[in-house]
């Protein structure tokens, strides 16, 4: 399969510590040019990562014609705008979490999506990882029985003002950033969506963002509980629980791709961990098989999962838990 020639939208940090040198180890894809602010900082980017193309505005970037498909990992208000933007150069675009400020916003892109006749997918590279795949293949096999139950929490300590997290302006906060892997993750297991939330969001005096949010999802199902902070110490973590048995994902959101990764499995027989089985993965990277993934389906025609009708229904979740907060009641998506 020839390589697809991919652009990225900016000189950010998942991109070039993360993204960009998981999708360089995939034969689908090939990095062909970056896009910065300023040029120079777009050149050394380039330089530092082998890529051949740097261009001085993300303009520019979409105007090349080499270019296949786009990598948006753009502060967040910024991610419809300029993913509309390529899809209307006819690109391609894989676009950074969460995809929007909003879902009405978020809607916006199916529209264009389907008049430029290209694929749109939200960036959540959790559901490549094996250890995911692994939890739900366990869930529908019935192995801990019904799933009724899933506690997530996912949390760092953040102080830092210039951060884009730290910026209420630009779609700061704790829940579009974070909170947004647990609501993801109890979606993906219990394969259904919730019908109401309820949210309680603690702000920062200064900043304004959402440093301390925790919410209550009603699925069909079950329930889905997490917590979400940014000014907290740095933890994560998924409970699974159902009626003979629980699956705890060790590392779930920023799996490392230099090390096994570790599921438990635990049948509930004794306290503790004596009756828990551990499953360890062999060592991968969830951003090159989410960039490898995108990059067949491009090619290759092959269906995505998670289409952005997907994306969408995960940001109306993401208002109703911020529309609670607000009104003190249970909210439907
Ligand atoms: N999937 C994941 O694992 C993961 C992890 C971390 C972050 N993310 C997502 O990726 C996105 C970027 O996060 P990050 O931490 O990498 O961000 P970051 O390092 O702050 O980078 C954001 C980039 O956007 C550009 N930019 C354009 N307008 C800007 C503005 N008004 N303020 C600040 N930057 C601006 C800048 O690039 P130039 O100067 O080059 O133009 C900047 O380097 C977010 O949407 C975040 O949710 C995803």
């Amino acid at each position: 399969m020839k390589p697809v020639q991919w652009g990225v939208l900016s000189t950010a940090k998942i991109g070039l510590q993360k993204v960009i040198p998981a999708m360089q180890k995939a034969d689908s894809c090939r990095i062909a040019a970056i896009a910065s602010r300023s040029v120079s900082t777009a050149q050394a980017a380039a330089d530092a990562l082998s890529i051949s193309k740097a261009y001085g505005s993300y303009e520019d970037l979409l105007a090349d014609p080499e270019i296949e498909a786009v990598y948006n990992p753009l502060p967040n208000h910024l991610h419809v705008p300029l993913s509309i933007a390529a899809i209307e150069a006819g690109k391609h675009v894989l676009c950074e979490k969460p995809i929007a400020i909003n879902a009405s916003e978020a809607a916006k892109l199916i529209g264009a999506r389907d008049k430029a006749g290209v694929l749109v997918q939200e960036a959540f590279m959790v559901r490549f990882h094996p250890q995911w795949l692994r939890a739900r293949e366990l869930v529908r096999s019935g192995k801990i029985g019904h799933l009724r139950s899933i506690h997530g929490l996912f949390s760092y300590n953040n102080r830092d003002p210039r951060n884009i997290r730290n910026q209420a302006e630009i779609g700061g906060g704790g829940l579009y950033d974070i909170g947004c892997y647990p609501i993801t993750g109890a979606r993906f297991l219990f394969e259904q969506e919730p019908t109401r939330v309820v949210g309680l969001i603690e702000r920062d005096p200064a900043w304004g963002i959402d440093r301390l949010t925790s919410a209550m999802l009603d699925f069909p199902g079950g329930h889905a509980t997490f917590s979400c902070a940014t000014q907290i110490t740095p933890y994560q973590r998924m409970q699974i629980f159902g009626t003979a048995g629980r699956i705890e994902i060790e590392i779930p959101f920023n799996a490392p791709p230099d090390r096994p990764c570790r599921i438990f499995l635990d049948d509930g027989s004794q306290l503790g961990n004596a009756g828990v089985r551990v499953e360890e993965f062999a060592v991968s990277d969830q951003y090159t098989i989410q960039g490898d993934v995108f990059s067949r389906a491009i090619r290759l025609g092959e269906s995505l999962e998670f289409p952005l009708e997907n994306a969408v229904q995960g940001m109306r979740i993401i208002d109703a838990v911020f529309r609670s907060a607000e009104t003190g009641q249970w909210e439907a998506p």
